[in-house]
């Protein structure tokens, strides 16, 4: 194992569970310090304590607060500076999917409610942790799509346009900011937490048997390559989506 993340601080938004609670083990695997976010504090302190009881050398600190609130990003940023003494790493992995179906009947306060929450709060953290940190001192971003953020779905359509805005966000923000920050991107396809439980719990068999590897997602599949472009491993990648999809769309299909 490689604690390339010894004496580093990471913060990992939406960790209290899922794909989050993934990557903030992943993290401390790597020997960072770890600030965990979530808005409900009673089980984002539970995987807190599920985090430190790893037995990793790193801290893990848990600041609950919605992504979408502009306080909450400051305070949560300022946390991970106050305890830790820096930020080095960010992963925007918040994100939310509300509206289902056609178009036509969205219901447009919704859709803004996703882009504000999948792509707004992602730039403001990111602006947050450059004033608090990285500006001065460098530091990966990784911000956590999908797949529908590269390929139409037709019924989480609004969730894949924010998706889409998110991967074209973090191609200006690695333009904008390299060469002292690092920002990328992962696109998961279906992996199995609670937020994605309606896209395969039916017939968990017939949702995996379109993806080559003949399996759904799970969140060290992600978590793992988060931890590698969160890492030093990663030094000459930014402004990249990677694909951690099983495959998925090399079949055209999603
Ligand atoms: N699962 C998939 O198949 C899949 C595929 C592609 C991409 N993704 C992306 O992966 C990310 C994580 O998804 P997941 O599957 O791990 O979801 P999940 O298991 O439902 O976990 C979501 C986490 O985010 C927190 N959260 C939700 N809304 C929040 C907000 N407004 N502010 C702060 N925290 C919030 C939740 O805690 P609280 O409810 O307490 O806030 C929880 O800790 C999302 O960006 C999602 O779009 C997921």
């Amino acid at each position: 194992m490689s604690a390339d993340l010894l004496g580093k601080s990471a913060l990992v938004t939406g960790a209290s569970r899922g794909i989050g609670f993934g990557v903030a083990a992943e993290l401390l695997r790597r020997g960072a310090n770890v600030v965990v976010t979530a808005r409900k504090v009673d089980a984002l302190e539970k995987a807190a304590e599920e985090l430190r009881g790893l037995g990793h050398p790193g801290e893990v600190v848990a600041v609950a607060g919605n992504s979408g609130d502009a306080e909450a990003r400051a305070e949560q940023v300022g946390a991970a500076v106050a305890r830790f003494g820096s930020l080095d790493v960010l992963i925007n992995n918040t994100g939310i999917n509300p509206v289902y179906g056609s178009l036509m009947e969205a219901d447009l306060e919704a859709v803004r409610k996703i882009f504000d929450v999948n792509v707004v709060a992602a730039l403001g953290y990111v602006q947050e942790a450059y004033r608090a940190w990285m500006g001065e001192h460098g530091g990966a971003v990784v911000n956590v799509a999908s797949v529908a953020g590269l390929r139409s779905t037709g019924v989480i359509a609004a969730y894949g346009a924010s998706k889409a805005a998110l991967i074209r966000l973090t191609e200006e923000l690695a333009w904008q900011l390299g060469p002292k920050i690092r920002v990328n991107a992962v696109a998961p396809g279906v992996i199995k937490t609670k937020f994605a439980d309606a896209l395969y719990s039916a017939d968990e068999e017939a949702a995996a048997a379109v993806y080559p590897m003949k399996r759904l997602g799970s969140p060290e599949d992600v978590a793992s390559l988060i931890g590698f472009l969160a890492s030093d491993e990663s030094s000459w990648i930014t402004g990249t989506t990677i694909k951690v999809d099983g495959g998925l769309l090399a079949t055209g299909g999603i």
